[in-house]
């Protein structure tokens, strides 16, 4: 027996002014879009921007729906309207924040399994690693240089 040790490299910075100019400008049009989730249920606000390699930047917001499981989160919303519309553009950089009904989050905000999942593909399809920009609405930013930082062990098509 061995152990495998897994470890992942996370840019911390102190806030959002620490940020450059491009992962800046990303982050506030997260932050912009979140104002239009739809999400009467939970009250948790997700808002999500990416940037494409073209240069354009897709948002998406989380849209609940009283049969809870069919909620879409605000990453699959973005990633696959930018799909839809720019099917052979990658993803060069993505930001997620949120806002919580309940507490003011001042932890960075991590996406979920499946979103991870979902962006993992991306990275796939496209042959390129995503810029994962990490927020709540007050203190750290974490930057990550893949989503494979987050998501170690990755399933991907190569084992199909
Ligand atoms: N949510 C997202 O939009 N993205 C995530 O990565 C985590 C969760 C949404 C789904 C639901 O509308 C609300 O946040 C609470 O789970």
């Amino acid at each position: 027996m061995k152990i495998l040790s897994l470890n992942a490299n996370i840019e911390v910075y102190s806030g959002m002014k620490e940020l450059n100019k491009a992962d800046k400008a990303l982050l506030k049009a997260a932050k912009k879009s979140l104002k239009d989730a739809y999400a009467p249920y939970s009250k948790f606000k997700v808002g999500a921007a990416l940037r494409l390699k073209n240069g354009k930047v897709i948002i998406g917001n989380n849209q609940e729906n009283a049969s809870f499981p069919l909620t879409l989160c605000a990453e699959r919303v973005a990633i696959f309207a930018a799909a839809a519309k720019y099917p052979t553009e990658a993803i060069e950089a993505i930001a997620i924040t949120a806002t919580s009904g309940s507490q003011v989050l001042d932890k960075p905000v991590t996406p979920c399994g499946s979103c991870r999942q979902v962006i993992s593909e991306s990275e796939f399809r496209f042959k390129q690693d995503i810029r994962v920009i990490l927020y709540g609405e007050k203190g750290e930013v974490y930057v990550l240089n893949s989503i494979k930082d987050i998501l170690p062990l990755t399933f991907d098509a190569n084992f199909l």
